[in-house]
């Protein structure tokens, strides 16, 4: 397996007990570096290629508008282009719940429309999707396209409960909630999302397999809140900036369909969003406290 990051999000200690196994290497490279992508896939030819990278954190592109046009579409864009140029077969790629929007119908299922993202990441997701398709029907790839819910686990690099243990941090007598603390999402585990798209890569023989990856429940962004303060500062009040959503672009409300991810037969270890939530806040309390 190689591993390719330019880890300005990812750390290397968190590979480093895979360094000197015969199957593993890790490059550090950045994506939007084409020749030596080309030159690397070039050299290993690699036959699936699972591409995981973006920028991770949805608020960041409400500041700086190319950073998804870059660090997603145009990275994806290189993995495909140098997939296609070195004769990969598999695509295995990580798009988001985002790339429904608002939608109307929930739970939502694979095939809603039309798909109108409300954010820079998602609209970059979906122009990725749109590329990873395109590149499939005419160059032969077989894609594998993974509509995450909010992912959580071991190791968290971003997200709702990193953000909160921060503020809490610099404040142990009140966390500030964006928003009314009522918007609702689902959580899934990070190795239950692994399994699910291995499982879908096993088991889903389709040209393109698009799946949505999450449970079958929500939980609201107050209990989030609510159980971060009981683990890390009992004492502290909530006080919530009001508005129905985080931030712009946040959509807040969103519940996948986990009907044709559970038709093939996924059986995550963390059942209810609740749950999964409580594992991530106790086996990152090293990070967070
Ligand atoms: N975590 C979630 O809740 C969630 C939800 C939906 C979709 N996703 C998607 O899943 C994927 C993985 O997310 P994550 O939470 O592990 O994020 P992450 O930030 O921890 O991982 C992304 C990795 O990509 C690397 N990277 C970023 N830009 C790069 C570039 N130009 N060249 C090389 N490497 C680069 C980063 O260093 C990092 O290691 C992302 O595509 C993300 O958009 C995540």
């Amino acid at each position: 397996m190689i591993v390719y990051d330019n880890l300005s999000n990812g750390k290397y200690e968190l590979i480093k007990e895979l360094e000197g196994k015969k199957s593993f290497k890790f490059i550090k490279a950045d994506l939007l570096d084409f020749e030596t992508l080309d030159a690397n896939f070039k050299k290993y030819k690699p036959q699936v290629v699972l591409h995981l990278a973006a920028n991770s954190d949805v608020k960041n592109g409400l500041q700086d508008t190319k950073l998804d046009l870059e660090q997603g579409t145009i990275a994806t864009y290189n993995v495909l282009e140098a997939a296609r140029r070195n004769n990969a077969e598999d695509i295995l790629f990580s798009s988001s719940s985002v790339v429904y929007g608002y939608a109307t119908v929930k739970p939502t299922p694979e095939d809603y429309g039309p798909l109108k993202p409300a954010s820079m990441y998602g609209a970059s997701k979906l122009a990725c999707e749109g590329m990873i398709t395109a590149f499939s029907h005419l160059y032969g790839f077989n894609n594998y396209i993974y509509r995450f819910a909010n992912i959580v686990g071991q190791n968290l690099t971003h997200g709702v409960i990193l953000d909160f243990a921060k503020k809490l941090r610099k404040n142990i007598k009140e966390l500030e909630v964006l928003g009314n603390g009522k918007q609702k999402k689902s959580y899934l585990d990070v190795m239950d999302c692994i399994d699910g798209m291995l499982l879908v890569y096993n088991k889903s023989n389709e040209k393109e397999n698009i799946y949505n990856l999450s449970l079958d429940d929500q939980i609201s962004v107050s209990e989030i809140a609510e159980m971060v303060i009981k683990e890390l500062s009992p004492n502290a009040k909530i006080r919530y900036t009001g508005t129905e959503s985080g931030w712009p672009g946040d959509v807040p409300n969103s519940y996948l369909s986990n009907k044709r991810i559970s038709s093939i037969g996924f059986k995550p270890r963390y059942k209810t969003s609740r749950e999964a939530v409580m594992h991530a806040i106790e086996c990152n309390k090293r990070i967070l406290s």
